[in-house]
């Protein structure tokens, strides 16, 4: 099975009940359109990083004791979209201390796991934003110090989040 966009945005919608962090979903997802746009990535990676971007938190309307909640989200998507459960569950691990640690990975693809680094670096840069309101730049300096990223990646969100070419993608 595949997610489309909208459908991504229906179980989001449907399944978070706190504001916040539905709000932090769908920025997320904004924020991995803008850098898809950049890369840039052709239409199926695109969708696929923003239906990840909106749902990586989802398991975190389902806590559970002993799985984190990038888990918790990879259990409640696989049955929607087996690529968006391997992206989402990557969202904590490209930092000095990954969670869950790299073992759980085993499965996950190379492709996704880059395309996990969008998901992480985006839902980084949104919480600085939003908790710590930083200014969009400082938010990425502030992503970038716990974080390991691909170079071209750090720059396609830095291109997004700053304007500074505004919209030409
Ligand atoms: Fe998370
Ligand atoms: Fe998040």
């Amino acid at each position: 099975m595949t997610l489309d966009v909208t459908q991504a945005t229906e179980i989001a919608y449907k399944e978070i009940m706190d504001y916040p962090l539905l709000k932090h979903s769908m920025d997320v997802g904004m924020l991995c359109l803008g850098v898809a746009k950049r890369l840039p990535l052709n239409d199926a990676d695109t969708r696929l990083v923003v239906c990840a971007g909106i749902l990586h938190d989802l398991g975190k309307t389902r806590p559970n004791t002993n799985l984190t909640h990038s888990e918790m989200s990879y259990n409640m998507l696989i049955q929607y979209d087996n690529d968006v459960a391997q992206i989402a569950v990557c969202h904590h691990t490209f930092q000095k201390h990954p969670v869950p640690d790299l073992d759980t990975l085993i499965g996950v693809t190379d492709h996704n796991r880059r395309l996990g680094q969008i998901v992480a670096i985006c839902d980084k840069v949104d919480a600085y934003m939003t908790r710590n309101h930083k200014s969009p730049k400082n938010a990425f300096f502030e992503a970038n110090k716990d974080g390991i990223f691909d170079q071209d990646i750090k720059d396609a969100v830095y291109d997004f989040v700053t304007m500074e070419h505004k919209r030409n993608h």
